[in-house]
C-alpha cells in the first residue's frame, strides 16, 4: 500500500494507450479486398481452359506404368546429377540425359557401387507391391546402430517385417519411415536382461544380434555385452525354436588377442557355436558409410585441426561398404545353406591407417600435417582419455590397433569370405565422395577455376 502511494498517476498507461492490432498487408499490395481480387481473377481467367490432365492423372494412381516411367525419369535425372566417378552433370544435362535415356529404353548406367546407391526402389519391377511380400518377421539387437539401420532399410525393401530391439525405442522412431507403415517396430530389450531378450524373439523367424560397444561404461562392459549377452541371446534363441540366428563379431577376435573387446568378441563367437552350431557369425573389418565413425571423424578433425594426430598408422584395414556387408547379412538370411559358419568381410582395398587418413583429405581436398604418435606415448594418453564419458580413445583400442585387421588367407581359400557369397564389394574411391564433399571448402561444388591448390 505505502508503495502505491508513491507511485504517480498514470491516467495513459500501457494499458490504455494499446492499439488494436490491425493485419498489415505486406509493402506493394493494395488495400482492394481479397473477395474482389478473387472475383476479378475468376472473370479474367473463366475464357482460358486449364491445362489438360495427363494420361496418368486421367487414369488415376493405378497407372503403374506412366508412374513407373515417371519415377525411372526421376531417379535417372539424379543418377546422372549425381554420378560418382564421373564429372556430375548439370541439373539440365542431366534431364536431357534423363529424357533421352528414358525414350530409347536404354537401362540406366551403373557404375560399380553405383547400385547400392540408388534407391532400391528403382530396381524393383513395382514398387508398391514389393514391400510386405515376405511374411518373416526379423529381430535385430543393436538395429538403431550404424550397421543397424542400414540393415533395417534393406531388410525392409526385401519386404521382411522388423522388430528392432533397442534399449530406448523411443529414440528409434527415424527408422520407421525406411519401411512401410507398421513394417519396422522399435521394441524395448537390453540385452543383459534375459526377460526382455526372451521378449523380442518372441515369435520370430530370425535373429540378428548386433549389439556391442567400444568402449566399458558401467554394467555397459565387453564381458556383458559380447560374451554374457551372446550366450544368452543363443540360449532364448535355441529356447524358442527359432531356426535362424546371425551374429556379428569382428576381425581379429582371438582368444589370445591382447585387447578385451578381441578376447570377448572371440568368446562371444564361442558361446554362439555351442548353444547353436547353425548360427552364422560374421567377421567385418573397418566398415565405412554415410554415418561411420571413422572417415567422418577423420574429415572433422582435418577441418578443425592443422594437424592429425595418428596412432598405428602402419595397421593394415579392408574397409567394407555398409550397403555390401548389409547385403551379405540379407543373403545369409535368405539362403539357408551354408550355417554354422564364420565369414570374413572386408573391401577390396588393403591399406594402412597412413593412407586411410591420405585419402580422407584427397576426397575432402584439405592439407593436413599428419602427426605419427609411437605407442608408448599414445598409452600415457588413452590413461587421461578414457576418464572422459566418451573417450576419443582408450588403451583397448590401442592394443586394437597394434595388429592388421584384414580377411585371411583360410577364409579365403575357404570362400567365407563377400565374394564366396556373391557379393562383388566396392571400393572406397566411388562411395567416399557420395558423403564427404560435404568437409571440403567448396561443399559438393567445384572450386573456381582461377583457385590455386593451396586455397583449396
Ligand atoms: N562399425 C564398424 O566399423 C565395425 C567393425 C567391426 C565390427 N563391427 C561390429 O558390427 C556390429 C554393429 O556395429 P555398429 O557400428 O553398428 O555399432 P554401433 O553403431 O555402436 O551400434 C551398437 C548397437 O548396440 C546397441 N546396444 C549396446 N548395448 C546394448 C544393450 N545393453 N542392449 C541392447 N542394445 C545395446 C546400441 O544401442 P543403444 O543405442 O541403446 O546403445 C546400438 O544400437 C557390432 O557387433 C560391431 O562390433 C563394426
Amino acid at each position: 500500500m505505502p508503495r502505491r502511494r508513491l507511485e504517480l498517476p498514470r491516467p495513459y498507461g500501457h494499458q490504455h494507450l494499446k492499439l488494436a492490432r490491425l493485419p498489415v498487408p505486406p509493402p506493394g499490395q493494395s488495400h482492394v479486398p481479397k473477395v474482389i481480387l478473387y472475383v476479378l481473377s475468376i472473370a479474367l481467367l473463366a475464357d482460358k481452359k486449364s491445362p489438360p490432365l495427363n494420361s496418368c492423372q486421367q487414369k488415376g494412381p493405378l497407372c503403374t506404368e506412366e508412374k513407373l516411367q515417371y519415377i525411372s525419369f526421376n531417379k535417372a535425372r539424379s543418377a546422372f546429377l549425381v554420378s560418382p566417378g564421373e564429372k556430375s552433370a548439370t541439373w539440365k544435362e542431366s534431364e536431357k540425359r534423363a529424357k533421352m535415356l528414358i525414350k530409347d529404353q536404354i537401362q540406366i548406367p551403373q557404375k560399380e557401387g553405383r547400385e547400392d546407391l540408388m534407391d532400391p526402389v528403382m530396381k524393383q519391377t513395382d514398387p508398391v507391391m514389393k514391400y510386405g511380400k515376405n511374411e518373416k518377421l526379423v529381430t535385430i539387437f543393436g538395429g538403431s546402430g550404424f550397421v543397424g539401420r542400414h540393415l533395417v532399410q534393406r531388410l525392409a525393401h526385401q519386404g521382411y517385417r522388423i522388430r528392432v530391439a533397442v534399449r530406448r525405442p523411443e529414440l528409434a522412431n527415424y527408422l520407421r519411415p525406411l519401411g512401410n507403415v507398421g513394417q519396422i517396430h522399435p521394441l524395448h530389450a537390453n540385452i543383459r536382461d534375459p526377460c526382455s531378450v526372451a521378449r523380442a524373439i518372441e515369435g520370430t523367424d530370425v535373429v540378428i544380434n548386433l549389439a556391442a560397444i567400444l568402449f566399458e561404461k558401467g554394467p555397459q562392459t565387453f564381458k556383458a555385452i559380447h560374451h554374457h549377452a551372446a550366450c544368452r541371446i543363443a540360449q532364448a534363441t535355441l529356447d524358442a525354436g527359432i531356426t535362424q540366428l546371425i551374429h556379428i563379431s569382428a576381425l581379429g577376435a582371438e582368444s589370445t588377442s591382447p585387447s578385451l573387446y578381441a578376447r570377448s568378441k572371440a568368446a562371444g563367437e564361442k558361446e554362439i557355436l555351442h548353444f547353436f552350431p547353425e548360427a552364422i557369425i560374421f567377421r567385418p573389418s573397418l566398415v565405412f558409410g554415410p554415418e561411420d565413425q571413422v572417415f567422418n571423424r577423420f574429415a572433422i578433425l582435418a577441418r578443425l585441426l592443422p594437424f592429425l594426430p595418428l596412432i598405428g598408422s602402419k595397421t593394415r584395414f579392408q574397409p567394407v561398404f555398409v550397403s555390401d556387408f548389409t547385403k551379405a547379412i540379407a543373403r545369409a538370411i535368405e539362403e539357408k545353406t551354408n550355417t554354422g559358419i564364420i565369414y570374413e568381410i572386408g573391401g577390396p582395398e588393403v591399406l594402412t591407417l597412413r593412407e586411410l587418413v591420405e585419402k580422407t583429405l584427397s576426397v575432402i581436398q584439405r592439407r593436413c600435417l599428419i602427426l605419427e604418435i609411437p605407442f608408448p606415448l599414445a598409452k600415457l594418453l588413452a590413461v587421461f582419455f578414457q576418464l572422459l564419458p566418451r573417450p576419443l580413445f582408450t588403451l583397448d583400442q590401442i592394443h586394437l590397433l597394434k595388429q592388421d585387421n584384414i580377411v585371411s588367407e583360410t577364409a579365403i581359400k575357404q570362400g567365407k569370405t563377400l565374394e564366396g557369397l556373391g557379393i562383388k564389394p566396392c571400393g572406397m574411391e566411388t562411395i567416399l565422395p557420395s558423403y564427404l564433399t560435404r568437409f571440403r571448402r567448396t561443399g559438393q561444388f567445384e572450386p573456381p577455376q582461377n583457385m590455386e591448390k593451396k586455397d583449396i
